[in-house]
């Protein structure tokens, strides 16, 4: 029978997406697990068999027993499933358009470019420079970094891995995050002037030879399109209405939002210091809104207050294309033994990242 298309899923409601769903579900029993990441939206998060940020997610890809690991996140996290899952499981992403605007910030072209003209200008990278990618970013990038002596970060153990590459090389290329690579580098005691801007699309990072010789960490020109929009301001003007409030943020935020805040940290941090918070407590999260009003509703009984930090709605818009129309669609075709949207790694990349990964967990 040949693969079921998604055009026939397209009209369906939401409701009886739902219903095919659970049913398909039923059918496939242990044969594949859900993971989900917290920004998935509420009608395909209900459906998770475990949920997490991204360094959990990882840890449970790889300890998946499930044949099939249906990710519903966005394209790295499949990617990194399948990297770190065993040779006869599988990584399926429900909706290929599901990617990561920050992740697309950052090339193996230009990375490798950056490389050659740090070489150029006397850099010698190769013994100088640790490449630290954060896990938002495409497995060609993991596998440069495992060729190159480098590692993988993620929002929760970034400063730790910083560690662990200056106790190896005395400077640091991080991409493509440069807001949760200079946080992380204030946080070691690194000052923000021995920090610099990487900019791919100049010559040379857009950088003199006095600005790269002076810094110990180049912080690649990339960001995240919803962690951009909190600002400074709008954790001022809360704590002027509440000031006995508390600001929790991503550290993917920029630098000052993350010095206003009281808490910083990955979107696993921010939902267990919340839920332990006391009861009563107000606060003001910096993160992406599904997470948000998940949180705010799962507190509400203990008189915890949850608030937005920001004015305007900021979704991973992105992550929310895996709805339950993609889903329903993947498990059925799953169902009928139907693979559709498996993410592969080619193997060379995939080993190459694998050791990358694997120094990170070792790190961390
Ligand atoms: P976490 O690792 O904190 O889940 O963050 C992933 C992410 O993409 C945040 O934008
Ligand atoms: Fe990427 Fe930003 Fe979405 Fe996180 S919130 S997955 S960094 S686009």
């Amino acid at each position: 029978m040949p693969i079921l298309r998604f055009d026939r899923y397209n009209d369906l409601t939401d409701g009886e997406a739902q219903d095919r769903i659970l049913a398909a579900r039923d059918r496939l029993g242990a044969e594949a697990v859900i993971l989900c990441h917290h920004y998935q939206r509420a009608d395909v998060y209900r459906h998770a068999d475990l949920t997490g940020d991204s360094l959990k997610l990882s840890r449970l890809a790889a300890q998946a027993r499930a044949r099939t690991i249906v990710f519903c996140g966005v394209h790295f996290m499949a990617e990194v499933a399948d990297i770190l899952s065993r040779p006869d499981q599988m990584s399926i992403l429900p909706d290929l358009a599901a990617g990561c605007s920050m992740a697309d910030m950052a090339s193996l072209a230009k990375v490798e470019r950056c490389w050659r003209e740090l070489a150029e200008a006397g850099a010698d990278p190769d013994s100088r420079y640790t490449p630290i990618t954060y896990i938002n970013s495409a497995a060609d990038l993991k596998a440069f970094c495992g060729e190159h002596g480098g590692i993988v970060c993620t929002s929760s153990n970034a400063r730790g891995i910083l560690e662990w590459a200056f106790a190896r090389r005395e400077k640091v290329l991080f991409f493509p995050d440069q807001h949760l690579g200079r946080w992380s580098a204030h946080q070691l005691g690194i000052p923000l002037e021995e920090t610099a801007v990487w900019d791919p699309d100049l010559e040379r990072g857009g950088l003199s030879p006095e600005q790269l010789a002076g810094s110990r960490i180049l912080l690649w020109k990339g960001h995240c399109s919803v962690h951009q929009m909190f600002q400074a301001a709008h954790i001022l003007r809360f704590r002027r209405e509440h000031p006995d409030g508390l600001v929790i943020s991503h550290p993917e935020c920029n630098f000052e939002v993350c010095r206003l805040s009281d808490y910083v940290g990955s979107t696993e941090f921010i939902l267990r210091t919340i839920h332990e918070a006391a009861p009563g407590t107000r606060w003001l999260v910096g993160t992406e809104l599904n997470l948000v009003n998940r949180l705010a509703e799962e507190v509400r009984p203990q008189g915890k207050i949850v608030q937005f930090m920001a004015p305007m709605v900021c979704n991973c818009s992105t992550m929310a294309r895996i709805d339950p129309q993609h889903l329903a669609w993947c498990l059925e075709n799953l169902v009928e033994g139907k693979i559709v949207n498996q993410i592969r790694v080619p193997e060379h990349e995939a080993r190459l990242a694998r050791i990358a990964l694997e120094r990170m967990f070792e790190a961390s």
